[in-house]
């Protein structure tokens, strides 16, 4: 039997005829040791009644926003926190549409915008809905924020039409939810992550910067957050959204990225640097706009902080892993990296000519520790990520903490 041994799940259960299949999915959690808290919006109460939910789950059914009975036992922030994971089923298109527009007019809406913890949708309606290209479209921005599908189904339809927009079974999304859990290797452990480029000014309008796209750090933080870790991204100058659950900070300078790395290195397990950190900043900032009067001009650099060197020489350093970035002798200048920085772990890339690294949508890794290595080979970054993410976890538990939960 499947196991959710003390997991916290919010079901929202939101109007179709769906609703009275969340009757089921209750028990069915509850019987696998998942705590239920259940929250209605007020279409669902016309398919299935909030006692019935209430009796399977054991715990008084959420409806409303402004109850004063219910925000003096657990108030709308404290029961977003609550949760590990918020499973939508069914969800309605009109929820969805809400959803997908950040719309907070119920109580189902507020936790899911107020909630760190990850979301699942579990679609159920008519098959013209489902199609409709609006309902569609929410879906697409609803999964580009991290916000899981599970299903709908293709099927006879209560309506009489045939087609998609079926909910999952209840044992589907049960098996689902516990799968959710089971990939989740890093909970517990607060993840550091580096990314982006850095830039370095010369003047009030002009900086030395690289081509970094944040897209592979990015990337990676959403793989800690699929594999339950708290991450805090530290990202440079970037035309990126955050991942959901990702804290982010930013700055422009590797003079301020070393400055809220020493901020927050303390609280990490792991520290991964993927950004591209400019080596040399300009000696002296001009106050004004460098006119441009003179054929030549010269400008002196300094060498900027190694960021990553001085987070493995600490006393007690987390788990840490560097990036390469080499335009030739990836494997050999990585590993003279490795060794240099006296690092745990590199992730060798080579960059510039038509390889992936900057800027492109898919990369390739070289993967480097001590005694050991792995060829990831070329993928979309989002894939490459979750690959890394698994290297990562296995060398952390083996190198630093001998089992999971030491
Ligand atoms: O952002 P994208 O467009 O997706 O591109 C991804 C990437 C190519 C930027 C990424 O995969 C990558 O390789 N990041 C590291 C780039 C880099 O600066 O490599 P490096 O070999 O110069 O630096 C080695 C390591 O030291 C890196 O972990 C870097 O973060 C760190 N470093 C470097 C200099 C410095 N002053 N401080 C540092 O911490």
């Amino acid at each position: 039997m499947l196991k959710l041994d003390g997991k916290r799940i919010l079901l929202g259960v939101t109007g179709g005829i769906a609703a009275y299949k969340a009757a089921e999915l209750v028990r069915l959690l509850r019987k696998s040791n998942a705590q239920v808290q259940v929250v209605m919006t007020h279409a669902a109460t016309e398919f299935i009644t909030p006692l019935t939910l209430q009796t399977l789950s054991g715990r008084a059914v959420r409806q409303d926003f402004f109850d004063p009975n219910d925000e003096a036992s657990i108030g709308h922030i404290d029961l977003a926190r609550w949760a590990d994971l918020i499973l939508i089923a069914p969800a309605s298109a009109d929820f969805m549409a809400r959803l997908a527009h950040g719309l907070a007019n119920d109580l189902l809406s507020t936790l899911c915008l107020a909630t760190t913890a990850p979301i699942a949708v579990a679609p159920a309606m008519n098959q013209q809905m489902w199609l409709n290209p609006a309902t569609q479209a929410n879906n697409q921005q609803l999964q580009a924020r991290g916000i899981k599908l599970w299903g709908p189904d293709a099927g006879e339809q209560a309506c009489g039409e045939v087609g998609p927009g079926r909910m999952l079974e209840p044992s589907e999304l049960l098996a689902r939810t516990a799968k959710q859990f089971s990939s989740q290797i890093l909970t517990g452990q607060s993840v550091l992550l580096t990314a982006g480029p850095t830039q370095e000014p010369i003047d009030p309008v002009r900086f030395i910067g690289n081509r970094s796209s944040g897209k592979m750090g990015f990337a990676l933080a959403r793989a800690l957050i699929e594999a339950g870790a708290k991450v805090c991204l530290i990202s440079g100058p970037v035309a990126l959204t955050t991942p959901a659950g990702v804290t982010r900070i930013n700055v422009d300078t590797a003079a301020e990225m070393q400055q809220k790395v020493a901020e927050h290195i303390d609280k990490c397990h792991i520290f991964i640097a993927c950004a591209a950190v400019a080596d040399y900043r300009p000696q002296t900032i001009a106050t004004q706009k460098i006119k441009k009067n003179q054929a030549e001009i010269a400008l002196t650099l300094t060498r900027n902080p190694d960021i990553l060197a001085e987070v493995a020489a600490r006393d007690t350093p987390p788990f840490t892993v560097g990036f390469a970035a080499e335009t030739e002798r990836l494997t050999e200048q990585a590993e003279e990296k490795r060794r240099l920085k006296r690092v745990d772990m590199i992730a060798a890339n080579l960059v510039g000519a038509e390889q992936g690294g900057f800027e492109k949508d898919e990369n390739a890794l070289t993967v480097l520790w001590e005694g050991g290595s792995k060829n990831l080979p070329m993928a979309r970054k989002e894939k490459l990520a979750r690959s890394l993410v698994a290297t990562i976890t296995e060398r952390y538990y083996a190198e630093k903490h001998p089992t999971k939960d030491s």
